[in-house]
């Protein structure tokens, strides 16, 4: 905590923190010691929890920092994701881009436990993915930065915002304007894509690149012929459609800027991937944000960082009479 001036400011913050607030004007914001006082090894007991599940899950920090993403972008980061489904209320855990591809819940359940019982209601779920998310890529070899927390959870589910999220078969307008419409730039779309520098992809998200690009019955012409003969290797064209590829090939788990070099020599995964080089529109917009991030590991680490706290403060909800935290990451209170 920074050194206050006077003893006056001091009290202020105290007490701030006692009751975990945010100093600060009138809006509702975020900030990185509101469980310093009310829960101060919140960190260390998520990242323990990870550690653990690690050993028997190589890939569940990519996992968590998907999550993380696809909460915020539905309803704001209100740990809308983690509802199950109850009668009135589908949960965004089962629409199309989350089905059968969205995981690691088990392991959020894991750590909601171990909260509870060292500091019972008071981490919200909401924060509990932030924390993962950034601890995941610490321990994955990426940048570390101060979380922002304070986020309540909502008590709805919004299946069909999930519906919007950002798809593989994106092109870059559409990508643009989906980030854009959370207040997220060129260089936040091109920075948090890099999270697709770690992590699994099923072969359906390919097939059509590899054999039949936007109905042409041709492979897409923007994907290297080497790395296409690989993957068509790996899914053949009537082969299973959830087969699982490493999203970065050359370093599948490790937080790196490969997935910029990738792009650079046409080896995106995905569509939405390549998009962001490739696209004749990507001229003089996120191709040039692709190349410094290619060229320097240490640029990406820092726009990765300020990205995923943009990422992080996307409508937080901090008003107990619309929010709670809950007690489950699976039901409201
Ligand atoms: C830009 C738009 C994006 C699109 C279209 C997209 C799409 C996808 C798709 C289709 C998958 C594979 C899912 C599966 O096979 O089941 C995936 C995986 C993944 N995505 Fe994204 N994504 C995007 C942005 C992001 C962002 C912003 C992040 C995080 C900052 C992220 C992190 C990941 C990770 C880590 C995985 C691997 C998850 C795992 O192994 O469980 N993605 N993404
Ligand atoms: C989600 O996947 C499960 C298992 O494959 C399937 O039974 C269910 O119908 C799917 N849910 C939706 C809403 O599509
Ligand atoms: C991008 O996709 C949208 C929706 O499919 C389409 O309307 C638009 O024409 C596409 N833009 C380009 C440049 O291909
Ligand atoms: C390729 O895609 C087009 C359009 O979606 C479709 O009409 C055609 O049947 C597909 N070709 C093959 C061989 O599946």
């Amino acid at each position: 905590m920074a050194a206050s001036s006077s003893p006056l400011a001091a009290a202020v913050v105290v007490a701030a923190a006692v009751v975990g607030l945010c100093v600060g004007g009138g809006e509702a914001q975020l900030c990185e010691d509101y469980y310093d006082c009310t829960c101060p090894d919140a960190y260390d007991i998520v990242r323990r929890v990870l550690i653990e599940a690690q050993k028997s899950d190589t890939r569940i920090f990519a996992s968590l920092i998907r999550l993380h993403f696809h909460d915020c972008f539905v309803q704001g980061c209100d740990a809308s994701l983690l509802l199950d489904t109850v009668s009135g209320m589908q949960s965004e855990k089962e629409s199309p881009p989350n089905n059968n591809s969205a995981r690691g819940f088990d392991v959020v359940d894991n750590v909601k436990a171990a909260l509870e019982d060292a500091c019972p209601g008071v981490i919200s779920c909401a924060d509990l993915l932030a924390l993962a998310a950034e601890i995941s890529v610490e321990l994955s070899g990426g940048p570390g930065w101060g979380v922002l927390l304070g986020r309540l959870d909502g008590k709805t589910s919004n299946f069909d915002g999930s519906l919007d999220l950002p798809a593989p078969t994106d092109n870059l307008t559409v990508l643009q304007g989906k980030f854009l419409k959370l207040n997220l730039n060129d260089v936040d779309l091109v920075a948090l894509s890099g999270g697709h520098t770690f992590g699994r992809v099923q072969c359906q998200f390919v097939t059509d690149r590899l054999y039949n690009f936007s109905g042409t019955n041709q492979p897409d012409p923007t994907l290297d012929a080497t790395y296409r003969a690989f993957l068509s290797q790996r899914c053949p064209q009537n082969g299973p459609p959830a087969a699982l590829n490493d999203l970065d090939p050359t370093t599948p788990d490790t937080f790196d800027n490969n997935y910029y070099t990738n792009i650079e020599v046409n080896r995106g995964f995905l569509q939405s991937d390549q998009e962001l080089k490739s696209s004749p529109l990507a001229q003089g917009t996120t191709a040039p944000i692709v190349d410094g991030f290619a060229t320097s590991q240490a640029a990406f680490f820092t726009s990765f960082a300020q990205s995923m706290i943009n990422m992080g403060n996307i409508a937080p909800l901090t008003d107990p009479s619309v929010g709670e935290v809950r007690t489950s990451c699976r039901r409201v209170n």
